[in-house]
C-alpha cells in the first residue's frame, strides 16, 4: 500500500474485474469464514429449505423434524447430481434426488436407494449428505463450509460489537425475536468489495442521500456511524423516527437502553453481512457474491412481532433505507465499469475519513495471502 500526501491507495482495478481475484476470493473468503446463509424463522416447518450459494459451493439448508437446522452440500452421493433445484421449498419426509432417486432424511442419512436392500452393508452416514457447520445467531443461519472454522465469537460475534463499546450493546434488539416486515432483494452488477467499502464510509452521504442525511445530519461531515464508536449517530431533533420524511416511525424496541435511544448504528460483518439498528426496527442486509462483477443483496426489515402482527403501515419506515440501498447501489454499479479502465489500473485514493476502507483491503489481502 502506497501513499501520496495523506491520501492512500485502494486496491487495484483487477481486484473488482479479474475472475481469477474472484475464484481466489470464493475460496479463502466465502468458504473459509461464516457466511450468514438463511433467516432462521423463514425455515418454520420441518422440511422447509432453502439453498444459498456460498462461494462455489451450493448449500442447502433445512429444518429438522427434530425442530433443528441443517445444512449439506447440495450434492448428491450417489453420482453427483445437484438435489434441490429450487431456491426454497418444503419436503414432505426425506430430501430425494431426480436422476436415480436416491434420498436422504433431513439429518442427511441416506435413508433410501432404489435397490438397497441388495447392498445391506452400505453405511448410511459415509453415503448421506456432506454437512456444513451451522450456528444461529440474530435469528440466522450461519454456515462455514471450513473443516475447522474460525471461532464463531472472533469472527461474527465479537466482530459485529466491537464498536458499539459496550459487546452486549446489539442483545439489547433482541434480533432474534423480531419479526420480519418487509424483504426487498437486489441484484447488483458491481463486486462485492465495491459494496462493502461504499458501506463503510459517509463521504458519499451528502452527494447522494438527501432523505438520510435529513434524519442523521451528523452524516453530512462525511464521517461514517463506523466513525462513532459507542455511541452512533444522532437523530435531527425535528426527526421523529427513522422514516423517509422523518415522521414518526413505531415505539422503541423493549431492552433498547435510553441512550440508544434517537441514535443510528451500523456494523460491519466481514465478509457479507451489514447490520444497521435503529430504535424501532433492525435492518439486515446479507450479500451473495455470485460472480466478479454480479452481487445479489437480501436486505430484511425486522420489526417487533406485535408490529408486523397489527399490519401497521411500514411503507414510510422502509422506504428511508430502500431509498439508501437504491442510492448505494447505483453507485457501486457507477463504479463498476471504471474498475477495468486504464484509468484505474493502480487504483485510487483514499480520504482520512475513508480509513476502515484501507483496514478492510489489508483485511482482503490478508486473506488472500494467507
Ligand atoms: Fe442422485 Fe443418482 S445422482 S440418485
Ligand atoms: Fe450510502
Amino acid at each position: 500500500m502506497t501513499t501520496t500526501s495523506s491520501l492512500i491507495s485502494t486496491l487495484p482495478g483487477r481486484s473488482y474485474t479479474d475472475p481469477e481475484v474472484f475464484a481466489d476470493e470464493q475460496t479463502r473468503i466465502f468458504e473459509n469464514l461464516w457466511f450468514c446463509a438463511v433467516r432462521a424463522a423463514d425455515l418454520a416447518a420441518p422440511g422447509a429449505f432453502r439453498t444459498v450459494q456460498v462461494g462455489r459451493e451450493s448449500v442447502i439448508v433445512v429444518r429438522g423434524r427434530d425442530d433443528r437446522l441443517r445444512a449439506f452440500l447440495n450434492v448428491c452421493r450417489h453420482r453427483g447430481a445437484r438435489l434441490c433445484l429450487e431456491d426454497s421449498g418444503e419436503v414432505r419426509r426425506t430430501i430425494r434426488c431426480t436422476y436415480h432417486a436416491w434420498s436422504y432424511d433431513l439429518d442427511g442419512r441416506l435413508a433410501a436407494a432404489p435397490n438397497l436392500a441388495r447392498m445391506p452393508d452400505i453405511d448410511r452416514v459415509e453415503y448421506g449428505l456432506v454437512p456444513v457447520h451451522l450456528r444461529e445467531w440474530l435469528g440466522y443461519a450461519w454456515v462455514c463450509l471450513a473443516e475447522r472454522p474460525p471461532s464463531f465469537e472472533e469472527t461474527v460475534t465479537y466482530a459485529a460489537t466491537e464498536r458499539l463499546g459496550d459487546p452486549a450493546a446489539i442483545e439489547h434488539y433482541h434480533v432474534e425475536g423480531l419479526a420480519l416486515g418487509r424483504r426487498i432483494v437486489y441484484d447488483v452488477a458491481a463486486n462485492w468489495k465495491l459494496l462493502v467499502e461504499n458501506f463503510m464510509e459517509c463521504y458519499h452521504c451528502a452527494t447522494i442521500h438527501p432523505e438520510l442525511t435529513a434524519v442523521l445530519p451528523e452524516f453530512v461531515g462525511g464521517y461514517a456511524a463506523q466513525s462513532y464508536v459507542g455511541h452512533g449517530a444522532a437523530f435531527a431533533e425535528r426527526a421523529e423516527g427513522f422514516t423517509v420524511d422523518g415522521r414518526a416511525g413505531f415505539g422503541k424496541l423493549p431492552g433498547v437502553a435510553p441512550e440508544q435511544d434517537r441514535r443510528y448504528y451500523a456494523i460491519t460483518v466481514k465478509p457479507q453481512v451489514f447490520v444497521n439498528l435503529v430504535p424501532d426496527h433492525v435492518i439486515m442486509h446479507r450479500m451473495f457474491p455470485l460472480a466478479v462483477d454480479r452481487t445479489v443483496v437480501e436486505c430484511d426489515w425486522l420489526y417487533h412481532p406485535d408490529v408486523v402482527a397489527s399490519g401497521a403501515d411500514l411503507s414510510a419506515s422502509v422506504e428511508l433505507f430502500h431509498r439508501v440501498n437504491e442510492q448505494d447501489f447505483a453507485a457501486c454499479e457507477q463504479t463498476q465499469p471504471g474498475m477495468s479502465s486504464r484509468a484505474y489500473r493502480d487504483g485510487g485514493v483514499l480520504v482520512p475519513s475513508e480509513h476502515h476502507i484501507s483496514a478492510f483491503h489489508q483485511w482482503v489481502n490478508q486473506r488472500l495471502r494467507g
